[in-house]
């Protein structure tokens, strides 16, 4: 079954055609709205809403012409139907639903966190399951145990800023640009990462839950105490980076203890970081575990994902009736 997914959550606008009978992704393609955002500092709703509009249907269009596939061979639509910008999800959910009643297929929506715990799959080797999942993303921080797909269970989460929230607010308050990981993963190549030291927030207690809204205080208060030149703000850059990783590490290391899972995989806009990914390889090495990655276009907001997370549910004879809904708060754990 060839399917069209469709990725309008946030900042991205996002397509790809999955066919599951080969297993292979056919073709994908992403439109960044990065310039339009990047003046104000971080994402407008408003705007992008109207640039989901613009491109959504033009992008799937190239997609098809570019990948040679015929409508005709599109035998079903999936649509991330949140959580996420609830104007932008209507915009893909609106275009989905449509293309798939003027094609007469099915359609269904697809949870966006799902998608990134699933994108995993479209690499070889893909990890088997069960595994643990570290979901690292823009609004989510997540340990969840996956048994199988559709069988989910939230270990852990942030109680607060999510990792990626607090990079993009970390870099804002260093005065760098949006999005604020990649910005910061780049200044902190130049970083000495012994100058400066922030808190591990939530290791000393038992459990899974995370917290990193502390650590921009940190990172503030000790970005006033200092001489601000580029060395500086390079070398805080860099001890913060360490900090979310290490405190993602340590809560990876637990989470393979607890449950005995000897696979982790790892998704989500934060999992794109190359110094995350090489750390947890080696606290996966250590433990006998391995650690999955998508490849880094894959980490942050795509359209193969949601391919891939829909054609697995319209495979299991799941869709949607012609009306659609999109919840901008979605909880994994009222997935059927
Ligand atoms: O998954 P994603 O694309 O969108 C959401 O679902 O939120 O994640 C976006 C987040 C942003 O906070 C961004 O700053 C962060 O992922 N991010 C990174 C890197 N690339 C993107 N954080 C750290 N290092 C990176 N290389
Ligand atoms: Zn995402």
């Amino acid at each position: 079954m060839r399917v069209l997914g469709i990725e309008t959550s946030c900042d991205e606008t996002g397509v790809a055609v999955y066919d599951s009978e080969q297993g292979l992704l056919l073709g994908h393609a992403l439109h960044s709205q990065i310039d339009i955002h990047a003046q104000y500092g971080g994402v407008v709703p408003e705007l992008a809403s109207r640039d989901h509009v613009r491109k959504l249907i033009p992008l799937i269009k190239n997609l098809l012409h570019e990948n040679l596939i015929k409508q005709s061979e599109i035998k079903g639509v999936a649509y991330t139907a949140g959580p996420g910008l609830i104007g932008a999800l209507l915009v893909g959910a609106a275009v989905g639903r449509s293309l798939a009643w003027t094609w007469q297929v099915p359609a269904i929506g697809v949870h966006h966190m799902e998608g990134h715990l699933l994108a995993a799959m479209l690499e070889k080797p893909a990890p088997r399951f069960p595994f643990l999942a570290l979901l690292v993303s823009g609004g989510h921080t997540q340990l969840v145990e996956v048994m199988a797909r559709g069988k989910y269970t939230v270990l852990g989460e942030s109680v607060d800023d999510a990792a990626g929230e607090a990079f993009d607010k970390t870099a804002k308050l260093l005065g760098l640009g949006y999005p604020g990981g990649p910005a910061i993963a780049r200044l902190a190549e130049r970083g000495n990462p012994d100058v400066f030291h922030f808190p591990r927030p939530m290791t000393q207690r038992p459990g899974l839950d995370f917290s990193f809204s502390g650590l921009k205080t940190s990172v503030l208060t000790t970005w006033r105490a200092q001489v601000q030149n580029e060395q500086t703000r390079a070398d805080i850059a860099r001890a913060f980076e360490i900090a979310v990783i290490e405190t993602l590490a340590i809560k990876c290391r637990r989470a393979i203890q607890q449950t005995g899972l000897k696979r982790l995989v790892v998704a989500g806009g934060v999992g794109a970081n190359q110094r995350l990914r090489t750390r947890l390889r080696e606290v996966a090495d250590k433990m006998g575990a391995v650690v999955y990655y998508p490849r880094p276009i894959f980490c942050t907001d795509n359209g193969a994902m949601i391919a891939y997370a829909g054609s697995l549910q319209l495979m299991a004879g799941q869709s949607e009736p012609l009306g659609f809904s999109a919840y901008p708060r979605w909880s994994m754990n009222e997935l059927k």
